[in-house]
């Protein structure tokens, strides 16, 4: 009996092509906006939206928060291509299709890639609202969206040593230097979700030298380094994490923190972009 092939994926080609064709122009950079931070959707000049839905390949976006879209326009003179709404393992989504946004940006000749997401923070000096830069992760997510066969433009065996731009990080470091802008750094704990952690696995991720957990990113940043893509990325802390929050976790104080920090990191950004390379 021969082996069954396995899915080979969305067609690539096909819905870059179909993005193509709504924009009127190639977007220098993506930014993927994380829970609660629309905000920079509404700061894009000219801009206009695609739907998840419009896109071949790509299921819609379905958390309360996430809006699943892609918004085209100027930001600071530079064409940005925003991702409004993301796709999650523990929604159901393969590996693979929680990447199939970045891979889209790619295959349409977008070479950079900022990332926010909402973090639960394990570091004791971090704070709710405070702003991590990402170093470096750990993948607890169990998965690689790499998996199954090489996709168009990819590396079977993508080097991770560098997975954050140390130039980028540069960048923003000085950004938030000239804002008089608190910025934390740390290592961000990519975890299947759907369940925030226990105190105990808290305590596990810590040893193991994570400084904030969230339910993302992790996937993103595996295809934008095996794409070749360079990749900045920020958590905004919206809560101490299991075990060192005093109080139960709930989604819907993650949304508010989120709301609230989230104007300070869309500033940042919104310089950061100014001035990427
Ligand atoms: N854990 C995992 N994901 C999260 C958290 C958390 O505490 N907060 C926001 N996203």
């Amino acid at each position: 009996m021969p082996t069954p092939k396995p899915p080979s994926g969305p067609d690539l080609h096909e819905a870059a092509q179909v993005l193509e064709n709504k924009l009127p122009w190639i977007p220098e950079m993506m930014v993927v906006l994380g829970s609660g931070l629309g905000g920079l959707g509404s700061a894009l000049q000219e801009s206009l939206e695609v739907p998840f839905s419009k896109i071949p390949g790509l299921p819609e976006a379905g958390v309360a928060g996430h809006q699943g879209s892609f918004r085209a326009g100027l930001l600071k003179g530079r064409r940005v291509l925003l991702q409004a709404g993301r796709f999650h393992l523990y929604e159901g989504h393969p590996p693979g299709v929680v990447a199939t946004p970045v891979r889209v940006a790619s295959q349409l000749g977008i070479e950079r890639l900022i990332l926010t997401n909402a973090a639960g923070g394990i570091n004791r000096r971090f704070r709710p609202g405070s702003i991590m830069l990402i170093d470096d992760h750990l993948n607890f997510m169990w998965s690689s969206p790499l998996s199954g066969p090489v996709q168009d433009g990819e590396e079977r065996f993508p080097d991770m040593s560098t997975p954050y731009d140390p130039a980028y990080q540069r960048l923003a470091l000085e950004v938030a230097v000239e804002q008089e802008m608190e910025l934390e750094r740390g290592i961000y704990a990519g975890v299947l979700g759907p369940n925030y952690e226990t105190p105990t696995e808290i305590r596990m991720l810590e040893t193991l030298g994570a400084d904030a957990v969230g339910m993302s990113t992790v996937p993103e940043v595996i295809v934008a380094r095996a794409q070749g893509m360079r990749v900045l990325a920020f958590s905004l802390i919206t809560n101490h994490a299991a075990g060192i929050s005093p109080t139960p976790l709930s989604h819907e104080d993650v949304l508010a923190a989120g709301r609230e920090a989230g104007p300070r990191l869309e500033s940042l950004i919104r310089k950061v972009v100014e001035r990427l390379d």
